[in-house]
């Protein structure tokens, strides 16, 4: 039987690289799109060496129609005809969304529509999309479910998850064989237990766990603990943490529900998370215990437009999805530092 191809778009970035790894192994024919904006060539060579299959690459954006077309084209020509795309490409950083709104507008909304279009024209009815739980802000109660509203988005970027969800959920009304898993992810750390893959944020960097990292590795000063009065366990923020692995899986199970399960029924959102928050000071503190490092750190003021606390009721993933958390966070924790060091060696 020839296996099905899978097209990932932000196929070198951090969760896309993961996730074709376990595409890979699952058996799928894996794609890969990017446009180097936010990584680099030498994350797919290393993806390639650890996967048993020739794994296509296409430098391309997702805002380009004739970039599209030549990926959907060259793998119809070759036999290959694309039959579900996994849609990570996507601009991220929260702060540079709110100094630069019409960049994250054109390339996460534009990039996405044109996506759409192509998908259609080829036939392909099956996508997955990378949301985020920043779609529901400051929620009223948490654990947060599916059915929590979205409320306005402090940032651009938040703004434009939330738009694309909706686009999204607009094509499947118009075409009715579409379906779409729109994953809305909690916070993922860690990286490949081999330390072959992972994460390398450009500058520096605004996410907790890569920050820590480098500020044990000594490439940073200490990392600052954004706020320390929020009415929590120990006054820092809590969030879902949860590896990048598990996060990958959840992907492999998402296109085959929609491949096998609900096929042209519309569109489906799934929290993806631990269903555990846990505090900064706790994150701290778990990492200092399974990496035998101390992590240099200073109390500091609260980071404007943070959330106090929010994790995942992850139950409809559960049940729907049949997919779970398998590692701990002290496993993310130790596998961020194992991919840190060896980052530091080169
Ligand atoms: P990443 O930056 O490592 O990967 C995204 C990739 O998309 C990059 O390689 C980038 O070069 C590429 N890209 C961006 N715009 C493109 C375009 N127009 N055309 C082609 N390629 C383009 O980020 P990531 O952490 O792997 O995130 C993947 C997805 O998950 C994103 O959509 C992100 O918003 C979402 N997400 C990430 C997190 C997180 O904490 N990492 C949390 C929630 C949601
Ligand atoms: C952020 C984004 C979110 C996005 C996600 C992935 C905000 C408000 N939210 O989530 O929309 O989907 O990144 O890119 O930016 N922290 C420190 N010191 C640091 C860095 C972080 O104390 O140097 C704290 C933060 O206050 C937060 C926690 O660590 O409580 C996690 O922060 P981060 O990794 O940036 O993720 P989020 O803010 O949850």
């Amino acid at each position: 039987m020839t296996s099905l191809t899978i097209l990932v778009t932000g196929g070198a970035g951090y969760i896309g690289t993961h996730t074709a790894v376990a595409l890979a192994e699952a058996g799928f024919r894996v794609v890969l799109l990017d446009n180097f904006s936010n990584s680099e060539f030498s994350m797919v060579q290393a993806l390639r060496s650890m996967v048993d299959q020739e794994v296509p690459f296409y430098e391309a954006d997702c805002r380009n129609k004739s970039d599209l077309l030549r990926v959907f084209n060259t793998e119809k020509e070759k036999g290959h005809p694309i039959s579900g795309v996994i849609h990570f490409a996507a601009l991220k950083a929260v702060g540079e969304s709110v100094e630069k709104p019409e960049l994250y507008k054109s390339n996460n909304i534009g990039g996405t529509e044109c996506l759409l279009e192509i998908m259609k024209e080829f036939g392909v009815h099956s996508l997955v999309f990378s949301s985020s739980c920043t779609v529901y802000g400051e929620p009223e109660n948490i654990p947060v479910d599916e059915r929590s509203p979205f409320l306005p988005s402090e940032s651009t970027y938040g703004y434009t998850k939330q738009a694309c969800e909706k686009l999204i959920e607009n094509h499947a009304e118009e075409n009715g064989e579409f379906s779409s898993a729109l994953l809305r992810y909690f916070n993922p750390i860690g990286a490949h237990p081999s330390a072959i893959i992972g994460e390398s944020p450009r500058g520096i960097p605004n996410n907790l766990i890569p920050f820590l990292c480098q500020a044990v590795a000594k490439l940073r000063g200490p990392l600052t603990v954004f706020g320390t009065d929020y009415p929590t366990k120990d006054g820092s923020c809590i969030r879902d943490y949860l590896h990048v692995m598990d996060l990958a899986e959840a992907h492999v199970k998402a296109i085959g529900y929609l491949f096998e399960i609900v096929k042209g029924k519309g569109c489906r959102a799934f929290n993806l998370g631990t269903g555990t928050g846990v505090s900064v000071l706790e994150v701290i503190d778990a990492f200092e215990r399974v990496t035998g490092e101390k992590v240099p750190y200073t109390l500091g003021d609260r980071r404007e437009g943070d959330v106090v606390a929010i994790w995942a009721n992850a139950e409809r993933a559960k049940e729907e999805l049949k997919w779970e958390t398998k590692r701990s966070l002290e496993q993310g924790l130790n596998d961020s530092w194992n991919w840190q060091q060896k980052l530091s060696e080169n």
